[in-house]
């Protein structure tokens, strides 16, 4: 999985962070073997933010894309595991491998699936 993991970093070049200067960057695998890429994107009203892993499945639903394998995501310093908003987000798309990796020292990811990560995610 590092070509995603190298996708994600690539996204992560165009991160709008200002605020945080935590730039984050994902790439979303289809099952058609598709990547769709995002940044976080952050605004002076701090509370409009959108997180990377947002930016990417919406990118990817809104193209016709609903069918995800795996999401790598990677930022500065630390392997960062997608917030709480993310996850929810994601599962509404089905069981997948989260991939987290340090944007300095990409080589040495975490993996996940989505369940272990949001055990009893809400669903209607
Ligand atoms: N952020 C993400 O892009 N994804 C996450 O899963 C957690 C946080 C962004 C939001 C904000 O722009 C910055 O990281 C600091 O919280």
């Amino acid at each position: 999985m590092q070509n995603l993991i190298r996708a994600a970093r690539s996204a992560q070049k165009h991160a709008h962070a200002p605020y945080s200067e935590f730039p984050v960057g994902a790439a979303l695998l289809t099952s058609t073997g598709k990547i769709f890429t995002g940044c976080n994107v952050e605004n002076a009203s701090f509370g409009l933010t959108i997180c990377a892993e947002r930016v990417a499945v919406t990118k990817a639903v809104s193209e016709g894309y609903r069918k995800f394998r795996a999401i790598a995501v990677v930022a500065p310093h630390k392997t960062l595991t997608p917030c709480g908003a993310c996850r929810q987000f994601l599962a509404e798309f089905g069981d997948i491998e989260i991939i987290c990796a340090d944007s300095r020292r990409p080589g040495n990811p975490r993996n996940f699936r989505l369940s272990q990560l949001l055990p009893e995610a809400f669903g209607l």
